[in-house]
Parts: C-alpha cells; sequence; structure tokens
C-alpha cells in the first residue's frame, strides 16, 4: 500500500475511533471497537485482536477480543511475537513470522504481523495488541507509529 495512503487510512480510523469510544472507560468495549474499525478499514489485515494480561496468571496472555480466524487461547510472556512483545514492552514488526524463533502459528496464512503494547493510564501493560497479514512485509514504520500513537490515546488517556 501506498505510505500516503496508508497514513490517511489510519488517520481516519483514529479520528473514528476517538469519536466512538468518547467517555467508554470498558476495556472489552474499546478492544472490540479497535479490533473492528481497524480490521474494516485495511485490506491486509487478515487477524486483528487483543491478548490480554491475565490477571490471575501475571506472566500469561489470554486471547480477548479479536476479528479473524481462530487464535490461539493462551501465550506465555516471552513465547512467540506477542510473548515477546508483552516481555520486553516494545512493538515487535515481523516481515516473515517463519524467521522469528519460538513464532507461534494459529493460522499457517499468517506471514508477517506486527504487535504493540498496550499501557494503561498507570504505566501498566495490559494487553498487546496483534495484527497478522498472510503477505509478507505488511507492516511497516507507518503501522508502527499510527498503531503506537492509537493504542496510546484509546487506553492512556
Ligand atoms: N502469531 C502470534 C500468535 C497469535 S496469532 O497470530 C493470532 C505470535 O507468535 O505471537
Amino acid at each position: 500500500m501506498q505510505p500516503d495512503i496508508k497514513k490517511s487510512l489510519y488517520a481516519e480510523a483514529e479520528k473514528e475511533l476517538i469519536s466512538i469510544t468518547e467517555g467508554e472507560t470498558n476495556v472489552t468495549a474499546l478492544m472490540a471497537t479497535v479490533s473492528c474499525i481497524l480490521s474494516e478499514k485495511f485490506d491486509y489485515y487478515f487477524w486483528t485482536g487483543f491478548y490480554v494480561v491475565d490477571p490471575k496468571k501475571e506472566n500469561e496472555l489470554v486471547v480477548g477480543p479479536y476479528q479473524g480466524t481462530l487464535g490461539c487461547l493462551r501465550i506465555p510472556f516471552g513465547r512467540g511475537v506477542c510473548g515477546t512483545a508483552a516481555a520486553t514492552r516494545e512493538t515487535q514488526l515481523v516481515a516473515d513470522v517463519h524467521a522469528f524463533p519460538g513464532h507461534i502459528v494459529c493460522d499457517s496464512r499468517s506471514n508477517s504481523e506486527i504487535v504493540v503494547p498496550v499501557i494503561n493510564r498507570d504505566g501498566q501493560l495490559i494487553a498487546v495488541l496483534d495484527v497478522d497479514s498472510v503477505e509478507y512485509g505488511s507492516f511497516d514504520e507507518t503501522d508502527r507509529v499510527s498503531l503506537e500513537t492509537l493504542m496510546q490515546r484509546i487506553f492512556a488517556q
């Protein structure tokens, strides 16, 4: 996708999401709405959703709201792309998931992905946003900056 088109779609998505979610504090509602709007907006998003930090098992993620094919239910911190993003609190931009050590295959059609940590206003990690694509190298710095900004605006303000 051309960089200027991608940037304007992210700007649209952010505007829509900020408007729709205004005043909403329920995290499940926010996650479901973000998953829906993003997956509708971007053709290259194949799986779009959240893995949430399980309050009962602090070092484990459990699947949350998503759009797409069946996702794995649980991912320990440090495993795969999502677990690495959770353990490091750093966005993982992966052009070829098959080359990523410990990558967890939920749907073998996924070939690239981006995973962005979701931090609340108290600075606590509450989840990661996971987006997968069937194409290789779908995600770039525009996706990273736009999704990091979006997560901050929706979950930390
Ligand atoms: N690919 C992820 C697992 C989650 S699914 O793709 C929905 C990973 O390795 O963390």
